[in-house]
């Protein structure tokens, strides 16, 4: 073991000889050695236990199912693709192995280890949160803080800058894994327009591709996609088409090809390419460990960057593998010996389960290789760096294709690190309310580990969706960065018009109100990245009173909001608890009613007609009027609206929204100052944004008092 010292608070434990994954960007330097943790070597493994104490809360774990809270339960570290989240499940899409113990003391911890661990935080015995690392190399990194927010924020600065997407990603996006053609995409498209409801872009799934051949578009269904696509971009629209992982095996297909002669793909034991079956049939697997294939499969992005695409797709990364054709084979051949005899019930549930348990089986990944600096390691050793690798390559290629545009991208399977080359979407849910719950806490905890660029599939994507649960969803998404509404094939349509009258007009106004804040969630991303502090928070985050320890479906926005949505159906509004006095604002009613709510739980009457949301005492948000897309957004009449007793300040950062010029230092500030002065404010603003001509001020103070004032800018 060797003891490395990156700051005063962060020191790091090496053990054995671990495979450096990229995920830590400052490393720090080597120190005297210090006591370790109490770990257990065992056969290929090693358990800790931490001590937990009666107060000890537990955050983290990025993207995978449970509370805000995360004692009590059993968590896995295993990329996966699952497609049914149901409560019993232990693991999703990533790998995000950062958690914080925080009670009296806090630290966080940080196990940078490419494959499985398994966490049970106090599950079994409510004292003790015990880790099974699969392996005996790795690094942990142990952060000292005052409390579970300073942690996280030193934690971001030692794994680097979330990537950032162009201020378009921000916009709202319709996608369905069904729209056969482009005129099937076209329809939506002027369906959304016919409507008046802004939208940003469209998703293309498999349906665009020739046979799911990745970087091939279909003549057949998609032909002329260059003009097609350079019509829509005209308008505003962006297309996003989806890549897998998985290439097609087939002679003459210029990508199976190309990787056959590159020798890019991941092997077999007996050094052939491994062969498992995804959407095409078999497909063989980039590995994208080896940085020839990095770059191979970087630069074929410019078959759709060549058509005017900016926006991408990464997906089925974990990898996710249908089946191998020996596993297949062999349960064909159980039950070809079990045809027509009296099965017992061992032998129907072998049979049953030969077939049910074909996907993502662990001897596939134990069998297929790749190969780091000239050694060879199997895809179970590495398992959690594929999706990460897979859209760090995407990244760097579309970054050469496209130069000093940004682009926007998101993959499914991730793991930390990965969080500096794209976004992620929190993978295959439901269109169930548990789902949407689902949503709320995992972004806080996806915050915590460096994802900033996230959102759920909203209004779920398997199964059928109704109009009060896709209302009730966007009257949350419309606070994330991504704002995706996708379903899978096969379910209802899911289209804000999909429904009845009522359930388009609450949409459009949803969608619109998405608009009308863009500046203020365009602003704190920015701010939240540039700054490694969190965007989304859990409420014991800012609190530190017992009451907000235990909210799970409420969570704070930077520093001015607090957002509780209504997860239940029938519901006609809410319980919420208030840490402190707040503002009540319901942002849709064109006069914005606000009222003053004391600290204590509530209940809040929230309508689907609504958009609510509290803004905290002496904070502000600007906001300004909607539009049909990002591009057509005006902000020379912004508008801000403040609860203010004493003084409030507020930086609406704004930079072009395209270039990398931002990281020059081109960027805006507009910094505003609100100061009550008896009855009435003084107002200061600094701006530099020449964007801006005139500012609106709604001030109303904690008697709800309402000021209107009028700034021109020189
Ligand atoms: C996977 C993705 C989903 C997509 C589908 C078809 O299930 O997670 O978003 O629609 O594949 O490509």
């Amino acid at each position: 073991m060797e003891t490395y010292r990156i700051d005063d608070d962060i020191k790091a434990f090496k053990y054995g000889n671990p495979i450096e994954t990229g995920a830590v960007v400052k490393k720090g330097t080597k120190a005297h050695q210090e006591n370790d943790f109490n770990i257990k070597f065992k056969k290929n493994k090693c358990n800790i236990a931490i001590k937990l104490l009666s107060n000890d809360m537990v955050y983290g774990l990025g993207n995978n199912l449970g509370e805000i809270n995360k004692r009590g339960r059993i968590y896995e570290s295993y990329c996966t693709d699952e497609p049914s989240h149901t409560e019993d499940k232990v693991k999703l899409y990533s790998a995000h192995n950062f958690f914080i113990v925080s009670g009296d003391v806090s630290r966080g911890y940080f196990i940078d280890f490419p494959t499985r661990i398994k966490y049970d935080v106090g599950y079994y015995d409510k004292n003790y949160f015990n880790i099974e690392i699969y392996g005996q190399d790795f690094y942990i990194y142990v952060i000292e803080g005052k409390d579970a927010n300073e942690i996280s924020n030193k934690f971001l600065k030692i794994i680097g800058k979330s990537y950032i997407p162009p201020k378009w990603a921000f916009g709202y996006f319709q996608s369905r894994w069904g729209y056969k053609n482009k005129h099937e995409v076209k329809k939506v498209y002027e369906t959304f327009r016919k409507n008046e409801i802004p939208l940003e872009g469209i998703y293309l799934d498999l349906d665009y591709m020739d046979n799911f051949k990745d970087f091939s578009i279909s003549e057949e269904r998609f032909s002329g996609f260059k003009e097609f696509a350079n019509d829509l971009k005209n308008d505003g629209l962006y297309l996003v088409p989806i890549i897998d992982a998985g290439v097609k095996v087939e002679e003459g297909y210029d990508v199976y090809d190309e990787g056959i002669a590159g020798n890019y793909f991941c092997k077999d034991k007996y050094g052939k390419p491994y062969e498992g079956v995804v959407w095409p049939g078999k497909v063989h697997f980039p590995d994208f460990m080896k940085e020839e294939t990095q770059l191979w499969f970087g630069s074929k992005y410019k078959i759709l960057t060549d058509c005017g695409i900016e926006g991408f797709w990464n997906d089925m990364n974990e990898p996710a593998i249908f089946y191998q054709d020996e596993a297949l084979q062999n349960a064909v051949d159980y039950a070809q010996e079990k045809m027509g005899q009296n099965l017992d019930v061992f032998s129907y549930f072998q049979l049953k389960d030969n077939f049910t348990n074909l996907a993502n089986s662990n001897s596939y990944y134990q069998s297929f290789y790749h190969e780091i600096d000239g050694q060879r390691f199997s895809n179970d050793e590495v398992h959690n760096l594929y999706g990460y690798y897979m859209t760090k390559s995407a990244n760097l290629g579309i970054c050469k294709l496209l130069e000093d545009k940004r682009f926007l991208l998101i993959s499914r399977a991730s793991s930390i690190g990965m969080h500096r080359y794209g976004g992620i979407w929190t993978g295959d849910n439901s269109s169930w309310w548990s789902h949407l719950e689902q949503n709320i806490k995992m972004m806080p905890s996806l915050n915590m580990c460096g994802f900033f660029y996230i959102g759920a599939d909203t209004g779920g994507f398997g199964g059928h969706c109704n109009g009060e649960l896709l209302t009730r969803w966007l009257q949350f998404s419309v606070f994330t960065p991504l704002l995706r509404n996708h379903t899978a094939i096969g379910s209802d349509n899911q289209e804000p018009y999909a429904f009845t009258e009522e359930v388009l007009n609450n949409s459009k106004s949803l969608i619109k109100a998405r608009y009308r804040l863009l500046p203020y969630i365009y602003s704190e991303y920015m701010k939240a990245v540039n700054n490694y502090s969190l965007m989304f928070k859990p409420l014991s985050f800012e609190f530190k009173d017992n009451m907000s320890k235990e909210v799970e479906d409420q969570i704070l926005l930077s520093n001015q909001l607090m957002i509780a949505p209504v997860c239940h159906s029938n519901h006609k509004g809410r319980y919420v608890y208030f840490p402190e006095k707040m503002l009540e604002v319901s942002f849709l009613d064109m006069n914005m009613i606000t009222s003053i709510k004391e600290k204590g739980t509530q209940y809040i009457k929230y309508g689907l007609d609504d958009l609510k949301f509290f803004l905290r005492k002496n904070s502000m948000i600007p906001h300004i009027k909607s539009s049909k897309n990002s591009k057509e957004l005006n902000q020379e009449n912004l508008e801000v609206l403040a609860y203010v007793d004493d003084e409030a300040i507020y930086d609406l950062y704004d930079d072009d929204g395209k270039s990398y010029d931002f990281m020059k230092g081109k960027s805006f500030s507009t910094n505003i100052k609100i100061i009550r002065r008896n009855d009435d404010y003084e107002i200061k603003v600094d701006n530099n944004n020449i964007s801006i001509k005139n500012i609106k001020f709604r001030i109303i103070d904690s008697n709800n008092n309402i000021k209107i004032k009028e700034i021109t800018l020189s």
